[in-house]
């Protein structure tokens, strides 16, 4: 039985994918919109739909039948932001190359155009926007500022060398962005090729092929001779679709810079990418500590625009100085205020660097967290110790609390962990190295960021550290300890206080830090704490056995003669 996919059918049929899209739903074959394959039979029942009814042009599309997917569906369908990750050497670059060689239009002046960090890639007339940054660590930098620029991932895997260490992190960091991943299988012509063997690594990291019953978009392709590459850039067009990628050029702008410089000529020069809103030039904003009216605003051929729309990228040229990958771009009323804003951020990111304390320790961290979610990024020297500690870690538990391993790789701990640790923002990050170094400027980034690093030469240590840690964001334990046993005598109300109980203590003694349990003909009958404590008109800590004492308690005025209070000390249960 040959197998197509959804795709190739659209192509054969002469429709855009879109379209086969709407119609598998109406023909009851919504499953088939995960990307997947298509029987001959399932075909001819696809063929035959569109024979009793013309295919509709993308122009008079209409509007499709399912149910709106929440938040994404606003304004227009915009050119989906793709950005490719993968392990050194795997062919990223070649990539980026080998699409823009084939589908970018060269720029008027001798098609000699500088790279500014994105450009657009037109395929079957849509267009797509390709992030030209590659690796994870640019990716990650800008999630790290709390903004997720990218829609889709192209997981790069050479097909001569399979799944390695950086293919791991990089997924790490893909599946931690919660986007869309679709894998291109590299370096295809290669003797040494062997998809089978990369499907298995994959299959382990959790990517399992379509035509192993999966849904991980596997694309074989080359860079080199680009057979493939082609199929790839529809599967992205295809998944955009399903993802449904919108952005609505009145709405509000959201936009980021992923690449800036200073530029001789120039002056600041950033790139940035529009995924909401438009730009337009002499806009006045705002990004980061830098503001301005923008002066020019030039496609990614270099080629001036009159406005900047969802899904595009484009230079900036105007700004008062060059502002952070990572940053985002608001609007402002004049040149004036944007001014204003950026410099009272200048100054108040100076004061807060001032006022930063030496970095937290471990604990401390740990204790504010406000989340019931611990985050881990491990690295261990090796293999074997990154599986041990794995399974150390896995066997951790606490209720309530949940322990995710955002990335776990050997070698030592890198800016790069920092960054992925750092881009979970509402969670507790914790980067913990089992025999490994921390280097330098991962060191310097965790401080910045306030990340905890450990490192340990024992993994018991790390795994009781790791607990201990898991442990405090449930919030501290108590341990009550009974000390004292009191009878209430006589009760006395006074005028502006509430009732005092006039007691003997019978057993142990009352402490004035004390919770106190009122009993009442053996039923509990209220629970709480001391609020006043006293010998005759005297304040007083402590009472002993044997001794008389006037007790007040907190919020209660019912005492009772006859009642006995039970008085307990309370201690936090260190962890
Ligand atoms: P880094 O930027 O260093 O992480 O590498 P990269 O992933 O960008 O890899 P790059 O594109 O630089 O390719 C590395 C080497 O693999 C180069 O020598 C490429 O010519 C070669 N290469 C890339 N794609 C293919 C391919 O499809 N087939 C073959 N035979 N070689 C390829
Ligand atoms: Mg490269």
């Amino acid at each position: 039985m040959t197998k197509k996919r959804v795709y190739e059918i659209a192509r054969d049929l002469g429709i855009p994918s879109k379209d086969l899209l709407e119609a598998l739903v109406e023909l009851g074959m919504p499953g088939l919109r995960a990307v997947n394959t298509v029987t001959d039979e399932e075909a001819e029942l696809i063929r035959e739909f569109f024979r009793d009814r013309p295919a509709p042009t993308a122009a008079e599309a209409p509007s499709p039948a399912e149910p709106e997917p929440p938040s994404k569906r606003h304004g227009k369908p915009r050119p989906p932001i793709v950005a490719v990750l993968g392990h050194i050497d795997h062919g990223k670059t070649t990539l980026l190359d080998a699409i823009r060689k084939a589908h970018v239009a060269e720029g008027e002046a001798g098609g000699i155009t500088q790279s500014i960090g994105a450009y657009q890639a037109t395929v079957n007339g849509r267009a797509i926007t390709f992030i030209d940054t590659p690796g994870h660590r640019a990716f990650t930098a800008m999630r790290a500022r709390g903004a997720q620029i990218t829609d889709i991932a192209i997981l790069v895997v050479a097909a001569d060398d399979g799944v390695m260490a950086q293919t791991l992190e990089a997924a790490d960091h893909i599946k931690a962005a919660g986007v869309p991943v679709i894998v291109a299988i590299n370096k295809m012509d290669k003797p040494g090729a062997n998809k089978d063997r990369v499907l298995q690594d994959l299959a382990k990291l959790g990517y399992t092929p379509e035509e192993w019953g999966g849904s991980t978009v596997m694309v074989p392709l080359s860079s080199l001779t680009g057979q493939g590459v082609d199929d790839l850039l529809e599967m992205i067009l295809l998944l955009s679709d399903m993802e449904g990628i919108y952005g609505d050029p009145n709405g509000e702008l959201e936009a980021m810079v992923i690449e800036s410089s200073l530029d001789p000529g120039r002056g600041p020069v950033a790139t940035v990418i529009v995924r909401s809103g438009t730009l337009r030039e002499r806009d006045a904003i705002v990004v980061g500590g830098t503001s301005g009216r923008i002066r020019a605003l030039l496609d990614y051929r270099g080629e001036r625009l009159a406005a900047a729309t969802p899904g595009m990228p484009a230079v900036v040229l105007g700004l008062s100085g060059v502002p952070a990958a990572g940053e985002r771009v608001e609007y402002s009323d004049n040149p004036n205020e944007a001014r204003r804003i950026a410099e009272g951020r200048t100054r108040a990111t100076a004061d807060e660097r001032r006022a930063a304390r030496p970095p937290k320790t471990f604990e401390e961290l740990i204790q504010v967290a406000q989340t019931k979610q611990l985050v881990v990024v491990l690295k261990a020297a090796s293999a074997g110790a990154l599986e041990a500690a794995k399974h150390e870690l896995g066997n951790l538990k606490a209720d309530g609390v949940e322990l995710e391993i955002l990335h776990a790789g050997v070698g030592p701990v890198t800016e790069t962990d920092v960054l992925l640790a750092s881009a979970e923002q509402d969670m507790q990050p914790l980067i913990v190295g089992f025999a490994v170094k921390v280097d330098g400027k991962a060191a310097r980034l965790a401080e910045q960021r306030n990340v905890p690093v450990r490192t340990y030469d024992i993994i018991y240590d790390l795994a009781q550290d790791v607990g201990r840690a898991l442990r405090r964001l449930l919030g501290p334990e108590f341990r009550e300890t009974k000390v004292g046993e009191v009878e209430v005598l006589k009760t006395f109300d006074i005028d502006g206080v509430g009732r005092i109980a006039g007691c003997s203590v019978r057993s142990g003694r009352v402490v004035r830090t004390g919770k106190v349990k009122v009993y009442r003909d053996g039923d509990e009958v209220f629970s709480g704490e001391i609020a006043s404590l006293k010998r005759f008109t005297d304040d007083v800590r402590e009472v002993q056995a044997g001794r008389e004492c006037g007790i007040r308690v907190r919020d209660w005025n019912d005492v009772q003669p006859g009642d006995t209070f039970e008085i307990y000390t309370v201690e936090e249960i260190p962890v």
